[in-house]
């Protein structure tokens, strides 16, 4: 077998996000997603939505990844994620998955569900090497290419603790 090298140990934090890391956040979604969402409705989600927590990943103080997820009761709603494009491959994603499904551990049993276009081979590949399961589709969901939303969704209970690395 070929030793593969160990990816490098990056000094990254998680916490939650403040008005502060707007204009961060904002690059990133820009940069990411045909159709990004307004700077309002990231104000709103950090700001006034009970049920959003949108977290960051910083390096220093540059904002390199976020997550958005919507927790209502046990049930987790991954409404976004994305990684800064100079960032990307680097485990960052990962990280924030990771820490995303601690938290749902702590709520156990929960379930954590999200949609991908159908496309999207790395978002697809990093869910499923987590452990989620397409559970259904939407066809045509996305106006701008026609593509379908596939579900994803990963239930956390004591027998199946979602990631633990
Ligand atoms: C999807 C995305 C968030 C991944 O972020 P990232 O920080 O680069 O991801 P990581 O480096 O943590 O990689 C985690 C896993 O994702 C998958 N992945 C990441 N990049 C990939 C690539 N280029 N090709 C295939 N799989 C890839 C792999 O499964 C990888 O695990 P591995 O390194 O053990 O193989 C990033 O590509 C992104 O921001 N895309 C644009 C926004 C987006 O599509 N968000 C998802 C909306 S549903």
């Amino acid at each position: 077998m070929i030793p593969t090298l160990a990816k490098p140990r990056l000094d990254i934090e998680i916490r939650r996000a403040t008005t502060r890391d707007l204009n961060g956040i904002m690059e990133i979604e820009e940069a990411s997603f045909t159709t990004p969402w307004p700077r309002e409705v990231m104000v709103n989600e950090i700001t006034a939505n009970p049920f959003s927590r949108v977290m960051v990943a910083t390096h220093g103080k540059e904002v390199v990844s976020f997550t958005i997820c919507w927790v209502i009761n046990r049930e987790r709603h991954l409404q976004n994620i994305a990684t800064a494009p100079a960032w990307r491959s680097r485990g960052v994603a990962r990280m924030m998955m990771d820490h995303l499904l601690d938290e749902a551990q702590r709520d156990v049993p929960s379930k954590v569900m999200l949609e991908v276009r159908e496309l999207n081979r790395e978002a697809r590949a990093l869910y499923s090497s987590l452990g989620f399961a397409q559970t259904g589709r939407r066809t045509g969901y996305y106006s701008d290419t026609g593509e379908d939303a596939v579900i994803m969704s990963l239930n956390i209970d004591e027998e199946n603790p979602g990631s633990q690395e």
